[in-house]
């Protein structure tokens, strides 16, 4: 049951002094204005039918593009400090695309809302993916070349910076099982895709330093795994998914190296690559959604949370048994799995992790007094403090999102945001939630 923000009998604990409050978005999920930029791989993607649940495409979601000053608005009055957006790379390339994120940052900054833009949230331009995409290392290279446009760009308005958001998922989703853009079935032989997107990453990394940036953090994308059972394949399945979603892109960011046995089945110079990738952050951004229960293969395909995992995976994926609320999504609703989350990080990598942001925690689910939404937000911040007192130090926290916006291949049947948006007549309205959220913030130093 969640507790009202001014509660006398549940407030909500005390965050530290200068703790970031935002909320996230993406480009391409609210943006529109799809005819004013050039076409990214998601754009080809949804142009195929049967690709999109509902054969939806991103050509006007949110129409975002347009009716920037309003959700900025909204941004101010829910009294965050900061707003996670992503600059779409296509638009950058196509002529006069600058220009709307110059309009958005001066927008956001009289507001008071300090901008933090990702620089990559999976729409590649369809030009850089005809030419090889995320298998080709040259990609990498144009990557870092576009960051430090942008950086020279707007850099004097913005201090905070995100490089990619959840290479693991675009690698996963995108380049091994297909269904997201662009759509490709490699399996295992969509490692290079994660290899050229880290070191696009550290490329970045260093171009953003070269043009000034001194504050630079990274969305990846983790969640604690849970094996099925005590049984031996169960815990080799499980081991094996947890080196996948929560080691393979923070190992090599702070220890400098691959897992065990990977680093041998990534491309080119891999040990000089590594000196790249590892350029040391000022902060480690993490999404969190929900742990994931793993067990050893079935023999089948299994649909699972909106995707359907191969039986030729060395895992399986299972529901977590325990009667947990579900999210419309099919996600179970189990906060403590975050505390679990962010101490094993501190376990793991000890000194070598900078201060950890949460930059994206949330929820879908129908409907305008959404109080399963103010319950998981709820449990989830309870969940975070439990952690700063467990020592772990997490200095921000971003709710995904402020708009209901587009889901990917779930198109728009899935709705994450404090601000419901009626796709008919783009009107916004803010949800139980929102209020919620502005009560806690308002009550918080
Ligand atoms: C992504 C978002 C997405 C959210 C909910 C994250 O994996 O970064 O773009 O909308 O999860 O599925």
């Amino acid at each position: 049951m969640a507790s009202d923000a001014r509660g006398a009998t549940n407030p909500m604990p005390r965050f530290p002094d200068g703790f970031l409050w935002g909320v996230s978005t993406s480009a391409h999920q609210i943006e529109g204005a799809a005819d004013q930029r050039d076409p990214s791989v998601w754009d080809a993607f949804t142009a195929e039918p049967g690709r999109v649940k509902d054969n939806t495409t991103a050509a006007v979601a949110c129409d975002h593009y347009h009716r920037y000053p309003e959700d900025v608005a909204l941004l101010r009055d829910l009294g965050v400090g900061a707003y996670r957006f992503s600059i779409s790379w296509p638009r950058v390339q196509s002529p006069g695309g600058l220009d709307f994120y110059d309009r958005l940052v001066d927008e956001l900054t009289a507001a008071g809302v300090q901008p933090v833009p990702t620089l990559f949230h999976w729409d590649l331009p369809l030009s850089v993916e005809t030419e090889g995409g995320w298998l080709r290392r040259e990609t990498a290279e144009r990557f870092a070349e576009y960051a430090a446009l942008v950086a020279e760009r707007l850099g004097d308005r913005i201090s905070k910076w995100i490089t990619l958001n959840e290479p693991a998922e675009h690698t996963l989703l995108g380049h091994a099982l297909g269904t997201h853009a662009p759509g490709k079935q490699l399996m295992f032989d969509a490692l290079p895709a994660a290899h050229h997107q880290l070191l696009a990453h550290g490329l970045a990394v260093r171009a953003l330093r070269a043009a000034g940036v001194t504050d630079i953090g990274i969305a990846n994308s983790h969640g604690p795994t849970w094996p099925a059972s005590d049984e031996a394949a169960d815990v080799e399945a499980a081991g094996f998914y947890d080196v996948l979603l929560n080691q393979l892109f923070a190992d090599p960011l702070l220890l400098g190296q691959y897992p065990e046995g990977l680093g041998e089945l990534m491309p080119g110079d891999v040990a000089a690559d590594l000196k790249v990738i590892a350029e040391p952050l000022d902060w480690y951004g993490i999404n969190y959604y929900a742990p994931t229960s793993v067990g050893a293969p079935q023999g089948a395909d299994i649909e699972f949370g909106g995707y359907t995992f191969p039986a030729e995976l060395p895992f399986s994926v299972r529901e977590i048994e325990g009667g947990h609320p579900v999210t419309d999504f099919g996600w179970p609703v189990i906060p403590e799995a975050l505390t679990e989350l962010l101490t094993s990080f501190r376990d793991r990598y000890g000194d070598r992790l900078p201060p950890i942001v949460i930059t994206e925690n949330g929820c879908s689910y129908e409907g305008i007094d959404d109080q399963e939404r103010i319950a998981f937000l709820d449990g989830h911040l309870r969940a975070l403090h439990r952690a700063l007192e467990a020592g772990v130090d997490v200095r921000g926290y971003f709710v995904w999102s402020l708009l209901d916006n587009f889901e990917w291949a779930e198109g728009y049947a899935r709705r994450f945001g404090l601000v419901h948006v009626d796709y008919e007549t783009l009107k916004r309205t803010p949800k139980a939630s929102y209020g919620w959220l502005r009560d806690v913030l308002r009550a918080q130093p």
